[in-house]
Order: C-alpha cells, then structure tokens, then sequence
C-alpha cells in the first residue's frame, strides 16, 4: 500500500511548549516546519503548568542568575550538569521578557512589573533568605504562554498536524533520523513525514503512575521512540511526586499555594515541615516535601478517617489573595473535593509529577550517542528537548518553576542549532525503507488484532501496570520492592502481547491509539524501575531506605537504560559550568 509522502525542512513532534518555542523560532527563520500533535496543540500537557516559570528578574526580591544557579544545582542534589544550569539560569530573564512582548498576561505587581511568587528551594545569596523568583500569570501560568506561543505559530505560518499520532521514527540511507511515520487519528491513514532534521518534544511519562497530576496524554512516546531507535535513556530513576497532590486522586494543588504562603499540618494540627526543613519550612524542595508528608502518614500522623494525607491550610491567606492569585486551585477544589480552600484545608498527598530522565542531550538539544558507541557524540540532525530529555538541568530534582524555563530556553537553542544545520543540510536524502517497513508492522499489529483468545484489553493490563509502579516505585524504594517491580512489568510486558483492543464492532481508531500508547508506557516504566534498582544510593528523588545516604564517591554519575537488554550504563556529570566556579557537592539542608 502506498503511503502518502510530504516533506518539510524540520519535523516537530510534540506541540507544549517546547515544540512550540522552537516552531516559532524555525518558522521566523523560513524553514518549512511541521508540527505534529496527538491533540490540538493548546491541549498539550503545558497548559496544565500552574504556578510559574522561574527567573531571576528581581521584581519582588534582590535576585540573579548566579543565585539561581546555585539552588538548581543544589536541588538537582548535584546530578545536574552545571554547564547547561548556567546556561539556562543565565537565559532566563530574556526568555521571559520575550514571553511578555508575544503578549503572555502575567499577573502584575502594583508598580506594574511582573509578578513573581516564592516557590520551594529559591534562595537569596547561595542558601539565605527565601527568594521570589517565579513569574507567574496567577496560577495558570502555562496555559497563558501555550496559548501566546500557538498564537505565534500561526503569525508564523508553522504547518500544524493536529490528531496525529506519531509511530515510529524512521532513518536514511545512512542509518541517519529523517522524519516519522505518524496516524491520522481521525482516518486511521498513515503518514510519512520526511524531515532534514527532527525535533522530540512529546513531554514525560506520569501516565505510568496510578495517581499522578499528568494529562492523559503523557504516555512517554517520544522516549519510547527513542528507545526503539536504540537511543538510551538517562537517568530514568529520578521520577518527581509533587508533594502536594488532591489526596486520593492525584491533581496537581501548586507549589504557589505554599509560595503564597500556604502551609502543611498533619493530624495533631502541627506545621510538619518545621520537623523537616526547619528554615525553608513548606519552601523547601520537593523531594523533601513528599518524603516528609510520606512519614508523617506512615508514622500515623496522617489525617481523615483512613489517616491516608495531610492538610494544605490556606483559608489564612483569606478570600482576595485566594481569588486573586489561586483562582484555578479554587475552582478544583470546588469541582473535585465540593470545598472552598478560602475556608477549608486541602487534603494532600504526594502525586507522580514530572520524568526527571529522558533522551540525552547536550544543551542544543543534540541528542547524544553515549560513550560506548565510541567518543559521546551527537546524532546529526535529531534533537529532544523538554520534559522528554535529559539536558540534564534537573539532575536528580527538579525545582519547580524550573520545567517551564527548561522548555523555553532549550527549544529555543535546540531551534537555532537546528537552523544552522538546515544551512549546512540542504536536500532530504533517500529514506530506508525498512525502517519504514519496521515502523508500518508496529502500526499493522494492531490493524490484525481481534478479540482471538485474549483474555485481557488494554485498559486492563494499562490499569496493572500504573499500580505496579505506584506499589513499587513511588515515594521509598527498596531492592526487594523494585526487583519484584521489574518481574511484574516484565511480565505485563509479555501479556501487552496478547491484549485485545475493545469490540472491534465499535472501535474507534483512538483504542488503536491506546494500544500503542501502552506499549510505549511499559518501556518507559521498565527503564525507569530497572535504572532505580540499578542505583544503590538515595539522592534526590530517589529514596533508598536500604541505601539512605548519598553516595557521591560511587554514584555521582549519570544512568543509561538500553532498551535491547535491559543494560545499564554510566556516564560522568558535568560539573564544570561555562564562566563560573563548579558548585561542589556538599549537605543538603533546607
Ligand atoms: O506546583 C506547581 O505549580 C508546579 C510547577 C512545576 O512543576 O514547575
């Protein structure tokens, strides 16, 4: 069956803000750019960003980047590469202002600046006094610059191919990316995309997860892709839960509920963070946030009749902060919880939120090859960026307000490597049709597929696998509890082999969707409990409570998960930044 073919210089898959910010930046440049979204792209897990993206503007309080830089380090608990924290910290106030001429609507302060809130792990001075770094558009943040980022892309004239569902990447003649083969989902056809150079932008991977703050849409396929492409993933264990969770069902409560000044009591009416972070308090950084709320209801300080969360008490901020600067923490109490936080304390719980991991890149967004395939070099051409890659500015932590900033500032440096290497690369080259072959079997499997002697569908065995991962590889870890985890995703890996899609008689071209989907969360949750068996050390979000201490002498080093043989490799960190002096590891007290 012939395919139908078309050709763009630069193929974006993924439409949050990442994808978008280099859209734009390629568009203005006149490269033909074609993005490809499984939703419409204002529905892209972006918009779901609340409480700000992170810049030291120095609005509210005395602030810099080199401050900024200190506390990424620190909360990446040193894991991230300080070359390319530098050189995102250094970004940030241009891209925000940059956001403000495309006309984002950030909340304002009274002498008309931006608005900028506290957010958990911001200091003044490296490690003093609390800073005030996070502009924010009151607590809808993403959704006011996704939807001023789309606006761009349609000024510039970027090819959108909204409800396209992205397969497989597929190589040249050289072994070299050129392009997808991607789903219509509303037709059911396939597509080739034939690009010169290709960028994954497709988000993390919290679908994995039973209770998570994540869209639907967050399944990982931009990961999985890369890993059927036999690119490794990096630092797959480092998986963020949110501390502050709707108890019990997992959206997303801001950290700019604290930064307002918001605060967490457990069952005896106490303020637990002081027994924790006794100077950052509730500020303090995420990691140690879950795992104190994690204790607190262990130990049995939990609250509610089932001792099974904390309390999120804001009903102090009173009624025209709340209004004014949470409206749409509101409005989800309201809708999922029937309570006003202008009154009444939010049940909380920690909440998978953010893939810390991801395809390895440098801070172009190149992706890179790892050691073992020789010198780490990067594959000409492709490029990841966002929640999907691993630059690796979060290391083993990532602070929040940081993700928003980590989309902006690497799409667009991914697009202007991107647009050197178009001035470089002039013509498409011939395509390998096998891999095309390949990428159409994986399409086709799911075409043949009947009820047969299936005894399980793909809600099922998706619904196994998300409590597998919660059970096995949540807040705490240990080598008994992940190792039995990686039997039990192995084995649901055999059984998505004979999963059935719903009634064939009724199904729609989204169970298909679905199917592909799960198949791309199994190899993401694989590689993410194998890497955290792997680790023998806690550091960041990665609790071992059989190995409780970091350990910088064995473990100060980047993971490596190969799909092939469910291999581990290791790679060093970059500890040396580009202007300034290497911020040591030393104690992590907030
Ligand atoms: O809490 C929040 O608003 C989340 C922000 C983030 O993950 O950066």
């Amino acid at each position: 069956m012939a395919i139908t073919r078309r050709k763009f210089d630069a193929l974006i898959i993924g439409a949050g803000g990442g994808g978008l910010r280099a859209a734009w930046q390629l568009a203005q440049a006149e490269a033909r750019v074609a993005v490809v979204s499984k939703v419409f792209p204002t529905r892209s897990h972006t918009v779901a960003a609340q409480g700000g993206v992170n810049a030291a503007l120095a609005n509210v309080s005395a602030d810099n980047w080199h401050w900024h830089m200190y506390d990424t380090v620190k909360g990446s608990d040193y894991l991230g590469d300080q070359d390319a924290i530098e050189y995102m910290c250094r970004a940030a106030s241009k891209i925000v202002y940059e956001l403000e001429h495309m006309g984002v609507p950030f909340s304002r302060l009274d002498n008309g600046m931006i608005y900028q809130r506290a957010f958990g792990g911001q200091s003044q001075e490296f490690g003093g006094g609390q800073a005030s770094r996070t502009c924010a558009a009151a607590d809808r943040t993403g959704h006011a610059i996704l939807h001023s980022l789309y606006q761009q892309n349609i000024q510039a004239k970027t090819h959108f191919f909204d409800e396209f569902f992205a397969i497989d990447l597929i190589r040249d003649k050289h072994g070299f990316v050129a392009g997808a083969l991607v789903l219509e989902i509303e037709t059911g056809e396939a597509l080739l995309i034939e690009s010169k150079t290709t960028l994954i932008a497709t988000g993390g991977a919290g679908q994995i997860f039973r209770t998570n703050t994540n869209a639907l849409i967050n399944t990982g396929d931009g990961m999985a892709m890369a890993l059927r492409a036999g690119i490794p993933l990096q630092d797959m264990e480092f998986f963020q839960f949110h501390p502050t969770g709707i108890a019990g069902k997992g959206m997303l409560i801001t950290e700019g509920a604290r930064g307002e000044g918001g605060y967490l009591l457990n069952s005896n009416g106490e303020r637990l963070m002081q027994h924790y972070a006794p100077n950052a308090k509730d500020l303090a950084s995420r990691d140690v946030v879950s795992r104190a709320i994690a204790i607190e209801v262990r130990e049995g300080r939990g609250c509610g009749s089932d001792k099974d969360h904390v309390l999120l008490k804001l009903d102090h901020l009173g009624a025209d902060t709340i209004k004014k600067r949470l409206p749409g923490i509101r409005a989800l109490c309201q809708t999922f919880l029937n309570i006003d936080p202008i009154d009444t304390p939010i049940p909380v719980y920690p909440t998978a939120h953010y893939t810390m991991g991801g395809i390895p890149t440098n801070r172009f967004g190149q992706v890179m090859v790892p050691e073992q395939l020789g010198p780490e070099e990067s594959i000409p051409g492709l490029y990841a960026v966002g929640e999907c890659a691993c630059v690796s500015v979060h290391g083993a932590n990532r602070l929040g307000g940081n993700s928003l900033l980590d989309i902006l500032v690497f799409g667009r440096s991914a697009a202007n490597h991107m647009i050197a290497f178009l001035q470089e690369n002039h013509y498409h080259q011939a395509l390998d049709m096998a891999s095309v072959d390949q990428a159409m079997q994986r399409l086709e499997r799911w075409d043949s597929n009947n009820q047969g002697n299936a005894k399980e569908s793909v809600a099922d065995l998706r619904n196994t696998l998300k409590k597998v991962m919660e059970e096995h590889c949540g807040v705490f870890r240990n080598e008994e509890v992940l190792k039995q985890g990686i039997e039990k995703v192995k084995d649901i890996e055999q059984r998505l082999q004979y999963v059935c899609l719903q009634d064939t008689s009724k199904c729609f071209n989204t169970a298909k969707i679905e199917a592909l989907e799960l198949e791309n969360m199994v190899a993401i949750a694989l590689a993410t409990v194998i890497s955290a068996e792997a680790r023998k050390e806690s550091r960041g979000a990665h609790s071992r409570i059989d190995y409780t201490k970091r350990d910088d002498v064995h473990w100060l080093k980047h993971s490596l998960y190969f799909k092939q043989d469910h291999s581990i490799d290791y790679k060093p960190v970059h500890m040396k930044p580009l202007t300034v002096e290497s911020f040591p590891p030393k104690e992590r007290v907030y």
